[in-house]
């Protein structure tokens, strides 16, 4: 009884700290989506080839709720139609041997569903799939979802959907060189956080946020419009802290770093950097001028201030040093993004399709 008891008030003494960890999808998981807890609890499944469907595949692991997915192979999943992940997921794409998994030429959908972690895991869509309508990952309507050291590349209708998306995070990821429309991440509802990501060689949507956001530590690099809401007729709250915007040869305004920013939002801007002169250093100037938007005096959501803990600086530095899916070193296509990346404005491209970057198996990069 005496023990029942200490224990109970220890219990109440750190209740608000065992409750954030007891719900959160992973050590370090971060942002509105890490209320996830996936299929932690679930069935442990082992995905033991890269067949597209039958026993063994990814497709088959998916299937069914409550599924923890652990990899036995590594390399390329070529899908032959679009993945549909079940609600209560978790894929741990780090589980898999060097260099790691992903899929290639379809979309990967959560449309509808809950309750999702997805890890380490690469997602590149390209024009292996005829549906121009489709995007490299789609959570549209979904909710509690998070996407952390995922890489996403060559989507054709966003890079990432989540249109009525409730309760998402995207973290550490590489979200690069959409073909299509040649968008990054289009979100409403949300909540979302963005964090620590690199956007790079897009025309605009990095994000398009109809949804209260935090947008924190990212870096954009070779945008054409980067931070956008698009002129909407909603009202939302928007966090956006200490990001590096970086032009490159195809950056033709470097102040459209925020587009569309209209008078319903209300936007707290802190030291986000804006490096307009494409001069191969990293040398930019502070700049948190968000158009025609509402300025807020401190973050609309308090756990915002805590996540900005780096520079804009050095986010740059730690995001080329460590973002993106698979164990370091990087991959074909992930390396490309980052020296892309680390020329600083004199490379770079916005693609219409992922065989014009010149790497290998058609542009997606071998595994
Ligand atoms: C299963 O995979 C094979 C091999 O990729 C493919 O030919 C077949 O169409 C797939 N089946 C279905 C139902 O998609
Ligand atoms: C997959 O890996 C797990 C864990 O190491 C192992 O128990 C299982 O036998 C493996 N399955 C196959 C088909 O290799
Ligand atoms: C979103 O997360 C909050 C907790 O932060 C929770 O109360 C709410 O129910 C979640 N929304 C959905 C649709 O699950
Ligand atoms: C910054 O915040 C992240 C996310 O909460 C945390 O993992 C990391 O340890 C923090 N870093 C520092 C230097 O505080």
């Amino acid at each position: 009884m005496f023990q029942t008891v200490s224990f109970l008030t220890a219990l109440m003494a750190v209740a608000p700290f065992t409750a954030v960890l007891a719900q959160n999808a992973f050590s370090g998981a971060v942002g509105f989506g890490a209320v996830a807890t996936g299929g932690n609890a679930g069935t442990i499944v082992y995905v033991t080839n890269l067949n597209d469907n039958g026993t063994g595949s990814l497709r088959d692991a998916v299937s069914t709720s409550n599924r923890n997915i652990y990899f036995n192979v590594s390399g390329y999943i070529e899908l032959v139609s679009a993945l549909s992940l079940s609600s209560d997921i978790t894929i741990n794409g780090q589980s898999a041997p060097d260099p790691g998994v992903g899929i290639m030429g379809r979309e990967v959908s959560a449309s509808g569903k809950s309750n999702i972690i997805i890890r380490n895991f690469r997602m590149r869509q390209g024009n292996l799939d005829p549906d121009s309508k489709k995007s490299a990952f789609n959570m549209g309507k979904g909710s509690n979802i998070i996407l952390d050291h995922c890489s996403f590349g060559y989507g054709v209708y966003d890079t990432i959907d989540a249109v009525g998306a409730v309760n998402i995070t995207v973290s550490n990821s590489i979200i690069a060189f959409p073909i299509g429309q040649q968008f990054g991440a289009h979100v409403e509802t949300g909540p979302a956080t963005f964090y620590r990501n690199l956007w790079v060689s897009a025309h605009n949507r990095q994000p398009l946020s109809k949804s209260n956001t935090q947008f924190i530590n990212n870096v954009i690099y070779n945008y054409q419009a980067a931070y956008t809401v698009a002129n909407t007729g909603g009202s939302f709250s928007h966090d956006i802290l200490n990001n590096y915007f970086i032009a490159g040869p195809s950056t033709t305004k470097a102040s459209n770093e925020y587009y569309q920013m209209d008078a319903g939002q209300s936007v707290y801007a802190s030291g986000n950097y804006l490096d307009s002169n494409k001069d191969s250093t990293l040398n930019g100037v502070e700049e948190n001028s968000v158009g025609s938007s509402v300025a807020l005096s401190a973050v609309w959501e308090s756990t915002s201030t805590g996540l900005a803990n780096l520079t804009a600086a050095d986010a740059y530095a730690a995001l080329v040093a460590t973002d993106g899916a698979g164990a370091l070193p990087r991959d074909e296509v992930d390396t490309f993004v980052v020296t892309t990346v680390q020329s600083l404005g004199t490379s770079g491209k916005i693609y219409t399709s992922q065989s014009s970057t010149g790497l290998t198996n058609d542009g997606y990069g071998t595994l």
